[in-house]
């Protein structure tokens, strides 16, 4: 596979919370590569910069430093300084899955509506050609014609959900990033749209990075995974290495804090020690020092350098397990 998608030194800052402080740096040099076909998990707590991560990589918030090249154009720079037939190319190519479709649609228009809006946009087809494209989306996330008269409060969350998965399939985009794309929905929902992406890339060659909280669905689709803690990644492996064996201390306290699906085993089993992180005022050294029961000295005043671990794994520890 090649690489389509490379994220570099990404970072964002926000005005300081609060007198005193210094800015807020949501992002802080995160970098990764997506392949064509691949999909990228990204996890961490609430508030670790996901959607931060996300909302630069779209350009939706400019980014204060870094670089998203896609098949190797710096698109930070033409959505910033480029022309709009640029801008348009690049937003075409790269797409967001919302959580909440229910948000991410106007209540006022319908979903053929919804559906249509990129087409016009892009001036992607001739409007008299719309309304086959909606029908031939709506068929391809498994949805009915009659569908597209219907408003959002006339559509289940399931629907919905298929129904922003199709307006971001009606530019053809190469790259999508779903941002906690079935949080909001069923768990028996949930595995269809897991499902329909999944055959989505299949025959689209799409790229996902694919933001969860729910790790049983990152592990279901993701190919590697990234995890994040306030603002930067500290580990990325292929999905079944970083279940199976986690090298980051918080990595693991991350997976033993998920409650196991086995009505016979403790639930919610380990809990994250310490206090939660604040993006506001992070520890020095490894941000994750005042919780870790493997700190050493080193942790509370360097930085741990994303370093390679074998196969296809990077980690940034001191003192890996
Ligand atoms: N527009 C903004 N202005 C100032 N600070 C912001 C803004 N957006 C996000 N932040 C801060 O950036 C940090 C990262 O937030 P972000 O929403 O990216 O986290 P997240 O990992 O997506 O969390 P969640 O899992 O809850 O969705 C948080 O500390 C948040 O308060
Ligand atoms: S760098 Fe130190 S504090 Fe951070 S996870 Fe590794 S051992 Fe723990
Ligand atoms: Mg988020």
């Amino acid at each position: 596979m090649s690489t389509l998608v490379e994220i570099d030194g990404l970072t964002k800052e926000y005005p300081p919370a609060r007198r005193n402080h210094g800015p807020v740096r949501a992002v802080d040099h995160v970098g990764f590569t997506v392949d064509a076909g691949e999909t990228l998990g990204l996890v961490g707590e609430s508030g670790c910069g996901k959607t931060t991560v996300a909302r630069t990589i779209l350009h939706l918030t400019p980014p204060t430093a870094g670089r998203v090249l896609l098949d190797g154009t710096d698109t930070v720079a033409v959505l910033r300084d480029g022309s709009r037939k640029d801008a348009l190319r690049v937003r075409r190519a790269m797409q967001y899955v919302f959580q909440d479709p229910l948000q991410a649609l106007n209540p006022r228009w319908t979903a053929g509506d919804a559906i249509a809006e990129p087409l016009r946009v892009h001036s992607l087809l001739p409007r008299a050609d719309w309304q086959r494209r909606v029908e031939e989306l709506l068929d391809r996330v498994g949805m009915e014609p009659a569908h597209a008269a219907r408003y959002p409060h006339e559509l289940s969350g399931g629907q919905r959900q298929r129904v922003g998965i199709a307006r971001a399939l009606a530019v053809q985009p190469r790259f999508l990033i779903c941002d906690e794309p079935v949080s909001s929905l069923d768990v028996s929902v949930r595995a269809q749209i897991l499902n329909l992406l999944g055959d989505l890339q299949d025959e689209f060659g799409l790229a996902y990075l694919f933001i969860s909280h729910d790790l049983a669905s990152v592990r279901s689709v993701s190919h590697r995974v990234a995890v994040m803690y306030l603002g930067r990644i500290v580990e990325m492996a292929p999905a079944d290495a970083l279940f199976a064996s986690p090298l980051h201390h918080y990595t693991a306290a991350l997976l033993a804090a998920v409650p196991v699906p086995d009505p016979d085993s403790p639930q919610g089993t380990a809990v994250l020690a310490g206090e939660p992180p604040s993006a506001t005022n992070p520890p020095p050294g490894c941000h994750f020092h005042p919780r870790c029961a493997a700190a050493l000295p080193v942790c509370q005043t360097t930085v741990p350098p994303l370093a390679a671990a074998g196969e296809g794994r990077v980690v940034a520890c001191h003192n890996p397990r």
